[in-house]
């Protein structure tokens, strides 16, 4: 890191091995780089600060709940909670200060890094007092991240990771190729609210043949089974495989400065947009005291 960046704010982390190098810091969990043989793999700032300056996520941890939540309400036992709305009448990503932006704490042995947050009961309107983990781990050219937590009450919990890709390095994300395990896909509104309807993956929606991604994209996948994704460019393929039901590809319309629109792609494991609204999604319910636990695999390989 340059001096004058701003890291030394903040507590960053490393792991590497002979084929990843990965750099994290405790504001957000965040993965501020992760090279692979030495090459450049995803989006970050140059400066700390700009992480809390812009609303891109880049690398974040996103908590408690990923993407859109319709009026920034959901009822859960018969009871109405009422979120803090930081886009129009909804929330995205959480809410306007969340898990992205909390210090979290972190612990690294040479094998591993932790991070842990206490989100208090009442947290941008979600109930009980919830303990998260987020776990990073090299294996070989695989990143591994885990998601772990425990609530004092029943709650709603959905995180993902908003690392963007761009694995050729110059910055044009919709010349790479794309590959989605899904048949079906999440219909949205103009407002990116779900209409409720899953509709088959056909014509722009159909990534079930890897193929260069062309457009804009802002929506939800739902995958048929643990093998997500692929993403191929410039000689490195990326494989992702997850336990979460959906992928959501985010091809960075209005990605700020210093990038531009569509300099990577965002391609974030998740539950479906509005989960505690929708009963025919999969549940993102946490029982009180149930441990949750999800895992989000990125194997890397070149193919020249
Ligand atoms: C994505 C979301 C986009 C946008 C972005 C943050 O996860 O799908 O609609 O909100 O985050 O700029």
């Amino acid at each position: 890191m340059q001096n004058g960046s701003g890291f030394e704010k903040y507590r960053c982390y490393r792991l590497e091995n002979d084929c990843l190098q990965l750099s994290t810091m405790d504001l957000g969990a965040t993965v501020t780089s992760l090279r692979f043989h030495g090459r450049e793999m995803v989006l970050g700032y140059a400066r700390a600060e700009t992480y809390r300056e812009r609303d891109a996520y880049l690398g974040a941890v996103i908590g408690r709940c990923a993407n859109r939540i319709a009026g920034a309400s959901f009822s859960l036992g018969g009871e109405i909670f009422r979120l803090s709305a930081n886009e129009g009448s909804k929330q995205l990503h959480g809410g306007p200060e969340a898990f992205d932006r909390r210090v979290w704490t972190g612990e690294a042995t040479n094998q591993q890094l932790r991070f842990f947050l206490s989100s208090p009961d009442g947290d941008n309107g979600y109930p009980g007092n919830l303990q998260a983990a987020v776990t990073y781990r090299l294996d070989g050219a695989c990143l591994r991240m885990d998601f772990e937590a425990i609530c004092d009450r029943d709650t709603v919990y959905a995180p993902t990771s908003h690392l963007y890709f761009d694995l050729s390095g110059r910055g044009r994300a919709l010349e790479a190729s794309l590959q989605i395990q899904a048949d079906r896909y999440v219909e949205v509104d103009e407002e990116l609210l779900p209409t409720g309807r899953l509709l088959p993956t056909r014509g722009r929606y159909d990534f079930r043949r890897l193929r260069p991604i062309g457009e804009d994209y802002d929506h939800c996948f739902v995958l048929d089974g643990q093998d997500c994704c692929r993403l191929e460019d410039s000689g490195v393929a990326l494989e992702i495989r997850t336990d979460f039901p959906g992928v959501q590809i985010y091809t960075g319309r209005f990605l700020p400065p210093p990038h531009h629109a569509n300099s990577g792609v965002a391609i974030e494991p998740c539950f479906f947009p509005d989960s505690p609204n929708q009963p025919g999604f999969p549940s993102v319910l946490l029982p009180k005291e149930r441990r949750f636990h999800r895992w989000i695999e990125y194997h890397f390989r070149k193919t020249q």
